[in-house]
């Protein structure tokens, strides 16, 4: 009998503690969720670094975690906060990047350099996946877009591999859709990209390649080119076709 009751005040004592700790992770997650609303609505305008969609080291070995921790959360970072500081109190505050970009001839140099690395950061993340593939399955639009415009996949992969190689200094390859429909693959100084008014060829850009040191230094030292066989393993083509068939309408 004895037995009993302390089984059942053991039970009892467990289910409250459970119910307790049950309550306390929802309030957090509910004064988690109001704050960052609150945040969110308090900023408004403001820039955040986006979250990156998968861990430091989901992209070993072609991209190491050291590397990623230190672009996405120093040199992203610091593009994202200098472009707010650049902004402050100017007639871009409130107005989204693309805007920005679309107009940057007008703005100052820090616009530029900034505003350029915080979107092209925040697309290249995008365009990465642990489980990427080299080439897009065959069923997706931009498969059948880079066949038409490139004639074949390697004709794309060669051409993209050469604007990467050659960019002098740091910059991006992109691979673009013009004003046509029409895919091309360019490359840009620095942070500049496609969507700037002051490039020779503009576009909308679906894909890049982040050729600046700080992408490769640490695991492949001044070896650019295994760099760049090496990211064809870890093409998202599914968000690259995403943006392929948004950037057509
Ligand atoms: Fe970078």
């Amino acid at each position: 009998m004895k037995a009993t009751v302390l089984l059942t005040a053991i039970i009892l004592s467990l289910y409250s503690k459970a119910q307790l700790i049950s309550y306390t992770n929802y309030s957090k997650q509910t004064i988690m969720t109001t704050h960052t609303n609150t945040q969110t609505q308090v900023q408004g305008s403001v820039f955040e670094l986006p979250k990156l969609p998968y861990s430091y080291s989901a992209l070993e070995p072609y991209i190491d975690a050291r590397t990623m921790e230190i672009h996405y959360e120093k040199h992203h970072g610091a593009y994202t906060n200098n472009l707010n500081t650049a902004i402050k109190g100017t007639e871009l505050e409130g107005k989204n990047i693309e805007f920005i970009l679309a107009t940057i001839s007008k703005h100052s140099a820090a616009v530029r350099n900034n505003g350029g690395g915080y979107y092209n950061h925040n697309l290249f993340w995008s365009i990465l996946s642990a489980s990427g593939s080299e080439k897009p399955a065959e069923n997706l639009e931009i498969a059948n877009a880079i066949m038409k415009d490139f004639g074949s996949f390697d004709e794309f992969k060669a051409q993209f591999s050469q604007a990467a190689t050659t960019r002098f200094g740091s910059g991006w390859a992109w691979l673009s859709v013009d004003a046509n429909g029409k895919l091309f693959v360019s490359s840009t100084p620095n942070q500049d990209n496609p969507l700037m008014d002051v490039v020779d060829k503009k576009g909308t850009p679906i894909l890049g390649l982040d050729v600046w040191e700080h992408a490769y230094y640490l695991n492949y030292q001044n070896r650019r080119v295994d760099y760049i066989s090496a990211f064809y393993s870890i093409v998202n083509w599914n968000e690259v076709n995403k943006k392929y068939t948004e950037a057509k309408k």
